[in-house]
């Protein structure tokens, strides 16, 4: 089995497209990408290490049924997931996001992630710094800096596989250090 799982929850896909392209960079130590609402907890428990994706809907919220996805989302398996011990997984986190049309609340979903992977014993790593973007608040911005990788594919593609490339540099050996 390969060490980092990577899941996500998405609407109109970008959120997966961008899981791919972390599995391709990563290669054989990730699994291929699966949406949270293809899964059970315990295929993403089987995993210490995880990159997990979400972007953000509705009034800066995780995606669901309510935010318009069919066969739900991260709300409605986020629960069922930290409803177990999470101590001793490792997590690195990227949120999708419109800094142009949401720029007060941009990213907000990821924080939702991160404060409820938290509160179950996860250890979240991969912070990000705010240069380079523009936005008024975001929840996902903690002691200064972005609690993950947060990348607005619409209004910055051209930076987008740099954004990647970096972060992955960064958490992967953080990720594969879990079992060291
Ligand atoms: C109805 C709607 C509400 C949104 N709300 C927010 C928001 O509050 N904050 C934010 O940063 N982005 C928001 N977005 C932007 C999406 O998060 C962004 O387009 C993202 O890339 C979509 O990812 P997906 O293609 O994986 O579904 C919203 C988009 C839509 C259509």
């Amino acid at each position: 089995m390969a060490e980092i799982g990577i899941f996500f929850g998405t609407d109109s896909g970008t959120t997966r497209l961008m899981a791919k392209k972390m599995a391709k960079i990563l290669g054989d130590v990730a699994a291929k990408p699966l949406n949270v609402n293809r899964i059970s907890v315990e295929d993403m428990l089987a995993y210490d290490a995880l990159i997990l994706g979400t972007p953000t809907y509705g009034e800066g919220l995780l995606p669901s049924q309510t935010t318009g996805v069919k066969d739900g989302s991260w709300e409605e398996f986020l629960p069922q997931l930290c409803a177990h011990d999470l101590s001793g997984k490792v997590i690195a986190l990227y949120g999708l996001g419109d800094q142009n049309k949401y720029g007060h609340r941009f990213a907000n979903g990821m924080f939702e992630l991160y404060s409820a992977l938290k509160q179950a014993g996860a250890t979240i790593v991969g912070d990000w710094p705010t240069e380079g973007y523009e936005f008024s608040e975001s929840r996902a911005v903690v002691d200064g800096k972005f609690i993950g990788l947060v990348i607005d594919h619409g209004n910055q593609p051209l930076v987008t596989d740099e954004r990647v490339a970096g972060w992955l540099e960064q958490v992967k050996s953080e990720l594969l250090a879990v079992h060291a």
